[in-house]
C-alpha cells in the first residue's frame, strides 16, 4: 500500500479511536438494545474444577459480565451456574447486576459431553444446548448468546444459518436478548450482516496486535452497530507486550504493560475480556478504567505491530 494510504487510514483510526475513547472512557457499561453491556468480561474458559471459585472470586472482585461457552471441552458452565447462585444468595449481587453470555457450540468444537443430541436437526441442538445453558446458569433468559464459530472457515454453510434462524428464534421468544458470532472473518460477518433478520450486536474474536488488533473487522463492527469483544488479548500479543514503545507508555503511566493492554481496548471501543485465575490480576486487569492513554498513545499502540 502507498505511504499516503497507510497514513491516511492511520488518521482515520486515530479519529475513530478518539471518538471511541469517549464512549469508552464515559462509563464502564455500555447499553446495547436497552441491555447494559460491562466493558470488561471475565471469561471462564480452561478453569475445570476451579470454574465455580474463580467465577464467585471474579464478581467479588468486581466483574458483572461473565463469558462462557455450553462447551464442555474447554468450559463448565455449570460452575459459572453455581458461582452466579452463590453471588446472588450471599448478596453480593442481584441477577440484574450481571452479564451474562454463553455460546452454542457445533459438533466439531464439541468433545464427547454433548448438551445436545447430535442426530438432531441444528435447529433442533440450538435449542437443547440453549435450554441446557438455561439450566447450567440457573436463569430464564441469557443476555448474550453467541455461536462459537461458523462451522467452516470460508462463507457460511446451510448448518451456520439454520443455527442463526434458531438462535433469531430465541431471541424473538425474548429468552436470548442479543446476538452474537465468535471467531469470524471479516467475509463471513459481511455475509451475515447481509442476510440476518436479527443482527449480530457482538463479534468475539482473538485479537492480534500484528493484524492491527483486528482493525478491518473492528471498523466493520463500528459501521454496523456491532460491539467488538476482543480475547486472548495478553496471550496472543507477547511479543507487542514486549516492545519498547509498549513498555515506555507503561512506564509513563506507572502502570503494567498488560494494564495498558486493556487500556488500549477499551479506549479503541472494544469490549475486554480477561482470563486470568490469580485475585490480584484481576484487581489491577480493572484498574485499568482508572487511568488515561494519551489520544498519540492509543494511535502509536494500534499500528505497533501491524497495518
Ligand atoms: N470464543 C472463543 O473461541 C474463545 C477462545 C478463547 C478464549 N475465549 C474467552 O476469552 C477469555 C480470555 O481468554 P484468554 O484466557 O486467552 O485471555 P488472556 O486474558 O489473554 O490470558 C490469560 C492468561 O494470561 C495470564 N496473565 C498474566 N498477567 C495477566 C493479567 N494481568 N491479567 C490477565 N491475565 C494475565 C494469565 O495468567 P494468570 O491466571 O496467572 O493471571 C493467563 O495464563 C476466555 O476465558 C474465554 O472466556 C473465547
Amino acid at each position: 500500500m502507498a505511504g499516503g494510504a497507510v497514513s491516511k487510514r492511520r488518521s482515520r483510526c486515530s479519529r475513530l479511536a478518539a471518538r471511541n475513547r469517549a464512549v469508552a472512557m464515559s462509563e464502564r457499561n455500555r447499553s446495547i438494545d436497552g441491555v447494559s453491556v460491562p466493558c470488561f468480561l471475565y471469561g471462564t474458559a480452561w478453569k475445570e474444577d476451579d470454574t465455580q471459585r474463580l467465577t464467585e472470586l471474579a464478581i467479588r472482585q468486581g466483574f458483572r459480565g461473565i463469558d462462557t461457552a455450553n462447551q464442555r471441552r474447554h468450559y463448565v458452565e455449570a460452575g459459572v451456574g453455581q458461582a452466579v447462585a452463590g453471588s446472588i444468595r450471599s448478596g453480593l449481587v442481584t441477577r440484574d447486576d450481571l452479564f451474562l453470555q454463553t455460546k452454542f457450540t457445533f459438533r466439531d468444537g464439541q468433545d464427547h459431553r454433548l448438551p445436545y443430541d447430535p442426530k438432531a436437526p441444528i435447529a433442533v441442538q440450538v435449542e437443547q444446548s440453549f435450554a441446557s445453558s438455561l439450566q447450567h446458569l440457573g436463569v430464564e433468559t441469557i443476555d448474550s448468546y453467541v455461536l462459537h464459530g461458523p462451522s467452516r472457515r470460508t462463507g457460511l454453510a446451510a448448518a451456520d444459518w439454520e443455527a442463526w434462524r434458531a438462535m433469531e428464534a430465541l431471541h424473538a421468544s425474548g429468552r436470548a436478548r442479543l446476538l452474537g458470532i465468535s471467531n469470524v472473518s471479516l467475509e463471513q460477518l459481511e455475509r451475515l450482516c447481509q442476510e440476518a433478520r436479527v443482527a449480530p450486536r457482538f463479534v468475539q474474536n482473538r485479537c492480534y496486535a500484528t493484524r492491527g488488533w483486528d482493525r478491518r473487522i473492528r471498523e466493520f463492527c463500528v459501521a454496523h452497530g456491532i460491539v467488538y469483544q476482543g480475547f486472548s488479548l495478553l496471550t496472543a500479543n507477547q511479543a507487542t507486550m514486549a516492545h519498547p514503545a509498549m513498555v515506555r507508555i507503561a512506564a509513563r503511566h506507572r502502570r503494567s504493560v498488560s494494564q495498558i493492554v486493556f487500556r488500549f481496548a477499551l479506549d479503541v471501543g472494544m469490549v475486554a475480556l480477561t482470563g486470568t485465575t490469580n485475585a490480584e490480576h484481576m484487581r489491577t486487569d480493572l484498574e485499568a478504567f482508572d487511568f488515561q492513554l494519551e489520544p498519540e498513545e492509543v494511535a502509536q499502540i494500534e499500528s505497533l505491530a501491524g497495518p
